[in-house]
């Protein structure tokens, strides 16, 4: 089973799409690991997005992703990042194929709803920035489905 990082960006939030976005992935079958509702600080926003602070949309983003709070979620399955992937759709939603998440929901590029890993060894690297391993990492199996 592969782990992946989705973030249900403060516009998801503020849109109450909460529940049908953690349904869509529930009724294809992932596995909702960990999950939490948090505020994001700038120290971890600069961490998250480090490799876009040059860009000139960096500042938005930052607004952004620190005017609410989000859902921080562990997902995990066989191929867990890909079909995320798949299932949110393009980064920019106007290139989003029809009926994924940000085809469905996202306004614009800067506001696109979701966050999700973009490969297994980034999936990693996230999952241990948004949850801390000591307190809040636990494994437990889904004794009726799996
Ligand atoms: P996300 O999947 O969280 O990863 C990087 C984010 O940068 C992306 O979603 C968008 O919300 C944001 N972004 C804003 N403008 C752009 C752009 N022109 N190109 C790529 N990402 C952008």
């Amino acid at each position: 089973m592969e782990k992946t990082l989705i973030l249900l960006k403060p516009d998801a939030v503020q849109k109450s799409l909460i529940g049908q976005i953690i349904d869509r992935f529930e009724r294809k079958g992932l596995k909702i690991a960990w999950i939490k509702m948090m505020k994001m600080s700038q120290a971890l926003i600069e961490e998250h997005y480090d490799f876009l602070m040059d860009k000139p949309f960096f500042p938005r983003i930052a607004t952004y992703m620190s005017s609410g709070p989000i859902i921080a979620m562990c997902l995990e399955w066989a191929d867990a990042v890909k079909v995320v992937r798949q299932m949110c759709g393009a980064t920019n939603p106007a290139e989003a194929t029809m009926w994924t998440i940000r085809w469905d929901y996202a306004k614009n590029i800067d506001n696109n709803i979701i966050h999700a890993s973009d490969s297994p060894e980034t999936a990693e690297k996230e999952l241990n920035r948004f949850f801390n391993v000591s307190t809040e990492f636990f494994e437990y199996k889904r004794t009726l489905i799996d």
